[in-house]
């Protein structure tokens, strides 16, 4: 049921962004193409509010952070170096019914997001055998919704074999997955227990690796020789640029660089939207630290997490700090900054990954999750890498990555500590916590349905609307438009002239903008002069309108929207 909920929320939202000019798919007039997406006019907008605050939280709001923007495409060696030619894999099945093509470790997850894997969920609770509600099911629904099922090609057969086990205690299937394991298979003896395909039932084959980069060739000629690949994280490029970086900034360790930019991925099954796509843009910081054992030649001692009281008091970097306190401090100012554009604490987790869970270079790492209808999800990696990328780079590439200290008369190749956000998939946070379904009063006070966009001021893509309450009194007219060319130089303004001003109010609510300014006979002095050169303000959230100077206006909305 929450489910069903939650799949049919995602679709009035995956609507609204189409019918909005959020979010359009990829050549549609084609048919699209799986896992890429447009930013119609509001989308585009939202996303560089996103990218801008980003950027200026980081470079230039701090003095330990400098930009970078590199190529797309760099040296393969670079790929070679980083361990994305040979490890950048995910574990691939193909359908022997079908002929799709599943990423094997997400079958479970898949399978219960498709009608049939749910009903059987409900016809035999907790995997366990129900003979009578599955034999009903494979004879009429399950025809046509797992047309590859063992179970649905060779009734009988499937049944009998169950019904065996049933005979024999122990032998029954014990959980959801070892049921549908089971109902896929035919014969065990030849084919061994069969993994279903989420799509159709059928026999999905073993798994093999498949590298995610997208591979190209440069020059004219395409051979072995040449080939390049589409970068599939912004990362490498910061590294592979540290040194030269190092020298233009004049920066000094503990320092980092930032970078904003496309990233490809050429996944098995792009799904949710946006989520997982195939092209899409990151926003990574490398972080460097001093090791450990410099940090504790110069302060001392090396202060850990275990000696600090809490997250709070980790604002204001100290020179004591080891990489876990780094560590800690950069998941705390990436999650304020979460908050400070409108996506509440309480609807993000930190899930520390376990030992077991770490990539080979990681020393720890903390994904930030959202709570998307379709599950929580990660949002942003911060992993503390350690010199993993440096030193790969300096072994490959024969160039030292050693940065000399000063103060500590020590040369050592720094550490990193990388948050990883991703813009795309950040904007679908902000959409997702923003799309909200209320009732308004229309035009003659009756409530009607509304959906509001309860963007935070700062990432809406339209700021203010601008209104003149009738579009055919000249001097009306005349007036709205000196406002939106007073505030236009300072914030994104909507003109709006055309049709009731309540159904005007209701079209900027579902753009998300928070506030409306409506020009009317008391702006122009046609009820005393206190009033003249005043407009009404109109709240989007609460739906209040209070009279405002137009002097004041920009005053007043400024500090909300920086
Ligand atoms: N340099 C580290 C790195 O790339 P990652 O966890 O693979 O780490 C970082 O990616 C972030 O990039 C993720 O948290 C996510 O927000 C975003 N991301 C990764 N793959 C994505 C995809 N296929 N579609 C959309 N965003 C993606």
């Amino acid at each position: 049921m929450a489910e069903r909920k939650a799949t049919e929320l995602m679709e009035r939202i995956v609507s609204l962004c189409k019918r909005r000019g959020l979010i359009y798919p990829s050549s549609e007039i084609y048919g699209g193409i799986n896992g890429f997406w447009d930013y119609g006019p509001l989308g585009a907008e939202l996303k560089r509010n996103v990218k801008e605050l980003w950027w200026r939280s980081l470079v230039h709001h701090r003095d330990d952070v400098t930009g970078l923007e590199a190529t797309i495409i760099m040296h393969p060696t670079v790929w070679k170096a980083s361990g994305h030619v040979d490890t950048f894999t995910d574990p691939m099945s193909t359908c022997r019914h079908c002929k799709k093509l599943v990423r094997t470790d997400q079958v479970w997850e898949l399978l219960a997001e498709q009608p049939w894997g749910q009903a059987i969920a409900k016809l035999c609770p907790g995997g366990q055998y129900q003979r009578q509600p599955l034999w009903q099911w494979a004879r009429g629904k399950g025809i046509r919704l797992a047309p590859g099922l063992a179970l649905i090609c060779n009734l009988d057969a499937v049944l009998a074999r169950l019904d065996a086990k049933a005979a024999q205690p122990g032998t029954l299937p014990q959980t959801p997955e070892q049921l549908f394991c089971e109902l896929a298979t035919l014969d065990p003896a030849t084919t061994g227990q069969v993994t279903p395909c989420p799509h159709c039932g059928g026999e999905l084959t073993p798994p093999r690796r498949f590298n995610l980069m997208f591979k190209t060739n440069v020059g004219p000629v395409e051979s072995d020789d040449n080939v390049a690949y589409l970068r599939p994280e912004t990362a490498q490029a910061i590294f592979v640029q540290f040194k030269n970086v190092l020298e233009t900034s004049r920066q000094r360790v503990p320092f980092g660089i930032a970078q904003i930019g496309k990233a490809f991925r050429n996944e098995v099954t792009p799904r949710n939207f946006t989520f997982r796509s195939r092209e899409f843009e990151q926003m990574e910081l490398e972080f460097f630290i001093r090791p450990d054992e410099v940090v504790a030649q110069l302060a001392g001692a090396v202060a850990r997490l275990a000696d600090l009281n809490g997250a709070a008091n980790l604002t204001q970097p100290q020179p004591n700090w080891g990489w876990e306190v780094w560590h800690k401090y950069w998941v705390e100012e990436r999650i304020r900054w979460y908050e400070s554009i409108g996506l509440p604490r309480t609807s993000l987790e930190e899930y520390w990954q376990k030992p077991e869970e770490l990539a080979h270079y990681a020393k720890a790492t903390v994904d930030i999750l959202y709570k998307f209808p379709f599950g929580t999800q990660e949002l942003e990696g911060i992993a503390a890498r350690g010199d993993f990328d440096l030193t790969q780079h300096q072994k490959t590439s024969g160039k030292s990555m050693e940065y000399f200290d000063e103060e500590a008369k020590a040369k050592y190749v720094p550490h990193v500590i990388e948050p990883s956000a991703g813009v795309d998939r950040l904007i679908l946070a902000l959409i997702c916590n923003a799309y909200t379904e209320d009732l308004a009063p229309d035009d003659k006070g009756k409530l009607e349905p509304r959906i509001v966009m309860r963007f935070h001021p700062r990432v809406a893509p339209i700021k203010v609307g601008v209104f003149p309450l009738l579009k055919n009194r000249p001097e009306l007219v005349r007036k709205a438009l000196a406002v939106r060319d007073l505030l236009r130089p300072h914030l994104t303004v909507f003109y709006d002239d055309a049709g009731a001003i309540g159904r005007r109010y209701r079209r900027q609510d579902e753009a998300g903008t928070p506030f409306g300014v409506t020009i009317d006979f008391d702006t122009l002095g046609e009820q005393g002069p206190e009033l003249q050169d005043t407009v009404t303000l109109r709240d989007r959230d609460t739906m209040k309108q209070e009279r405002v100077k137009i002097d004041e206006l920009l005053p007043r909305l400024l500090p909300l929207i920086r």
